[in-house]
């Protein structure tokens, strides 16, 4: 029997780490969702890099450079967090670094575990059968928003934890597992619904960003699992080549 574990914030993480585990970091709006689609249409690679100062020295080297605070794109940059500036296909092949106020200091965070897998509700089921066919334990590392607790990647954490879990093969003895779980079967009916009143949500709306949520809220738009490889968030099936 293998274990799921629940870390509500990269200022935690320490106290999860645990060698060989499969850390998911989620950062459902915007981040993870973002990074999934670009890779599922074809970006070749996203770089993470946590700070602003250096994505803009890949800048100044030629990269292709999203950069977001606080939701908004940076100036000077090409990109934002918006998963729809991704699905282009005049990116397919292109590298692009990313820093974005809290999904890149997740993965930060998580960089130097053994294997990191990007997460979304776009690609849960894809994610959780990938997990079911490894012998290992698993973290879910929310990014949360500056450190601090949110309700849509702990909905996603409870999805994951509740699927794994249902498989028979995974058991939790973390509360923030089963705390988890119960908001997502709360909020299962009506994801957009659930978040009314969330911090993240009534940014992104006070944005006129509402199509974002709605999309990054959809469950099961693809297989595509990014991957953390060298540095660079790859597609799953690059990794697999080198991680038969
Ligand atoms: C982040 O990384 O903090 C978020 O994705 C913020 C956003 O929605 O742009």
């Amino acid at each position: 029997m293998n274990t799921i574990q629940t870390c509500y914030s990269p200022a935690l993480f320490p106290l999860f780490k645990e060698e060989n585990a499969i850390v998911v970091v989620v950062d459902v709006l915007r981040a993870t969702s973002a990074i999934c689609t670009a890779i599922h249409h074809g970006v070749d690679k996203m770089i993470p890099v946590a700070g602003l100062d250096e994505a803009r020295k890949y800048k100044a080297e030629g990269y292709l450079v999203a950069a977001e605070r606080n939701a908004i794109k940076q100036d000077g940059f090409d990109f934002g967090n918006s998963p729809y500036h991704y699905i282009d296909e005049d990116l397919s092949g292109k590298t692009i670094v990313i820093s974005t106020t809290n999904g890149t200091q997740a993965i930060e965070a998580a960089k130097d575990s053994s294997t990191i897998l990007i997460g979304s509700f776009l690609n849960i089921s894809a994610i959780a059968n990938w997990i079911l066919q490894q012998e290992r334990n698993v973290i879910v590392l929310c990014a949360g928003w500056k450190n601090k607790f949110n309700l849509e990647d702990s909905i996603f954490a409870g999805a994951l934890g509740l699927k794994l879990i249902q498989s028979g093969k995974f058991n939790t003895v973390c509360d923030s597992t089963i705390a988890a779980g119960y908001l997502y079967e709360r909020a299962n009916n009506d994801l957009y619904g659930f978040l009314e009143y969330s911090s993240h949500r009534n940014r992104l709306k006070d944005l006129q960003l509402e199509n974002d949520i709605r999309y990054c809220l959809t469950e099961d738009q693809m297989e595509t699992i990014p991957v953390y490889m060298d540095g660079g968030l790859v597609h799953m099936s690059k990794f697999e080549v080198v991680n038969p």
